[in-house]
């Protein structure tokens, strides 16, 4: 399972690269605008990706089809690495199947049913993007997309890879990674968490104390 970092924080990046854990990042417009990022939004996107060494998801604010490619081919030429990232709406499948068929990758974002996320793979994106934690938020089960998708997926052997994301604890990880999806974007809190278990803590203080009274 690949591990992403959903952030636009440069510190925040530079550190889980440093553990040898991070695989790619996803940004978004909210976490772009959390740095101050709007105005120099592409050079930030290219900071990131001197850091990422992997897939960088930059979005489109657009949402007309015109812009989504003005603004899409812009940004994929920011970096190799970078990955178009397009709303689930009807323009913007249209705009994958334009990247797709120019091999430029993209990722479908805003995916809360299965029915979005054939259309998206269907048009050619590289990863699908369900938030499971939006799901969860409103009463509905996030898990139970990433199952739906995962055997949907491998009906059909679409190539497209599940990206799950708005991941609120270590439990989303544990499940999507149960059920083979292939990437998980976390934010940096939820993969602090992952270190986390008591009994490493007090197992550590109690050989050091063993070892100190010898
Ligand atoms: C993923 O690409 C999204 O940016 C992100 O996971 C959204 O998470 P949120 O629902 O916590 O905002």
């Amino acid at each position: 399972m690949k591990f992403f970092l959903d952030s636009a924080n440069l510190n925040e990046i530079e550190e889980i690269a440093s553990f040898g854990l991070l695989d790619g990042v996803t940004t978004n417009p909210s976490l772009v605008a959390k740095e101050n990022g709007q105005k120099n939004f592409k050079t930030i996107i290219k900071k990131i990706c001197k850091i990422a060494k992997g897939p960088v998801s930059a979005e489109v604010i657009s949402t007309d089809y015109k812009g989504m490619i003005k603004e899409g081919e812009e940004l994929a030429k920011i970096d190799k690495n970078v990955v178009i990232k397009l709303p689930m709406t009807k323009n913007g499948i249209k705009a994958t199947s334009y990247f797709a068929k120019k091999k430029i990758p993209v990722n479908v974002t805003l995916i809360f049913s299965c029915s979005q996320a054939l259309l998206a793979a269907k048009a050619g994106a590289a990863y699908v993007s369900p938030f499971v934690g939006r799901l969860d938020d409103i009463s509905s089960n996030g898990m139970s997309l990433i199952s739906d998708l995962s055997e949907v997926f491998l009906n059909y052997g679409f190539i497209t890879e599940i990206l799950v994301a708005s991941i609120r604890n270590p439990i989303h990880i544990v499940e999507s990674a149960k059920l083979g999806a292939d990437v998980a974007t976390l934010p940096y809190s939820v993969i602090m968490q992952l270190f986390n278990h008591p009994l490493t803590d007090i197992g550590i203080e109690k050989f050091l104390k063993d070892w100190n009274n010898k």
